[in-house]
């Protein structure tokens, strides 16, 4: 198409007129939680509490969450933690019902687990990019071609992928689950996180071939950015999930699941933190150590308008207004089938076990 030519320049400014309201009307219909006013924000946490305690419910929210429904979690005897300890406390608490602020396979992870409990989430739509990226009938078929390996797949998937898997595993746990299949000759096939998988790999050395998938979110963290970073900030450490690419991880001092980087946040004696992981873990990060300085790791260019963009939009969709809403019509209710939560619950209940000895091996307590 000619760009000049003025037929075309006219439909291409409609066309962009469009776009614009399309984008303007998106825009607006995006519940604006930080305009939420104070009064507002108090009688929604008002109303949660209540509700939760009317309902026996507990709430479960993980560190990626708004620092509203994190705070809310502890104030109620809930928890905020990472995905295995999400899915153990979730299993072992007592209430009726689960109330769970993260993505969807942490809530169908709670409903395998819990089968006698209510399972809500604030947001059913809040998914997670490996989720989406590890179809059920291409994931099946990638297992049939290779049936001599062990299948190894990331709790970041549905509960189809977790039952045709022999264990699920989660970044806390995931490099003694491997060391420990490796050990016993293992050969492995993993899904979906390409990065973590290969960081797993490089570490373990085990045989494992990799679905070709990555987290939206932490693939966008840029080791050049970081370098630069390094340069003004020289005393501080960096702390990355491993879900961020291999480049990235080459140059952190810590690597771990949400719940490592925490505590190597606490532990470490520096006082300056990069971190390339979800902002929302900032939260806890600077509860536990006030007068540490934590700085969010870039995830652009020099010349983007954006100097970070590390926030999951799936975990940003869980606000205070539609947990209360959740919570007072009994909506949003995560269901899985009977038949597909037996079978998934078999390398969820593997991962548990482990998990259990593990920590009796390295605490010496049960
Ligand atoms: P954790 O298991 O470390 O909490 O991570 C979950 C996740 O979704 C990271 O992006
Ligand atoms: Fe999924 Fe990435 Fe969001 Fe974690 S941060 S839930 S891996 S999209």
């Amino acid at each position: 198409m000619n760009q000049k030519d003025p037929s075309n320049m006219i439909s291409n400014n409609e066309k962009l007129a469009a776009d614009t309201l399309l984008v303007r009307n998106y825009l607006a219909c995006i519940p604006e939680k930080n305009m939420l006013q104070d009064a507002e924000r108090q009688q929604y946490r008002h109303d949660i509490k209540a509700l939760l305690k009317e309902k026996n419910a507990v709430l479960v929210a993980h560190y990626y969450t708004d620092p509203e429904l994190q705070s809310l979690a502890e104030e109620t005897g809930g928890l905020v933690a990472d995905s295995l300890e999400m899915a153990r406390f979730g299993r072992d608490c007592a209430g009726d019902m689960l109330v769970v602020a993260g993505v969807r396979f942490m809530g169908e992870t709670a409903c395998i687990l819990s089968p006698e409990k209510t399972v809500l989430m604030p947001n059913l739509e809040a998914t997670c990019s490996l989720d989406i990226a590890c179809p059920i009938d291409k994931f099946s078929a990638f297992c049939d071609q290779h049936p001599d390996r062990t299948v190894v797949v990331y709790a970041n998937t549905s509960a189809a992928v977790k039952a045709r898997a022999d264990w699920v595993v989660t970044s806390s746990i995931a490099l003694e689950i491997v060391e420990h299949l490796k050990s016993n000759g293992e050969k492995i096939l993993w899904a979906p996180d390409k990065h973590l998988g290969r960081y797993i790999q490089e570490k373990t050395g085990a045989d494992m071939l990799l679905w070709d998938s990555a987290c939206i979110v932490h693939e966008e963290f840029k080791a050049k950015g970081l370098m630069d970073m390094k340069a003004v900030y020289p005393e501080a450490k960096v702390l990355a999930h491993p879900e961020s690419p291999a480049s990235v991880l080459a140059i952190a001092d810590v690597v771990g699941s949400t719940s490592q980087l925490i505590k190597a946040a606490c532990e470490l004696p520096n006082q300056t933190f990069i971190v390339a992981t979800d902002q929302g873990i900032f939260y806890k990060m600077q509860q536990l150590a006030p007068e540490k300085t934590f700085i969010v790791a870039p995830t652009a260019g020099n010349d983007a308008s954006c100097r970070s963009c590390a926030s999951c939009p799936w975990m940003g969709m869980n606000s205070l207004q539609a947990m209360y809403e959740s919570l007072r019509d009994g909506s949003n209710r995560i269901k899985v089938e009977p038949e597909l939560a037996k079978k998934a619950m078999i390398p969820l209940q593997r991962m548990l076990d482990f998990a259990a000895q593990h920590r009796m091996r390295v605490t010496g307590k049960a």
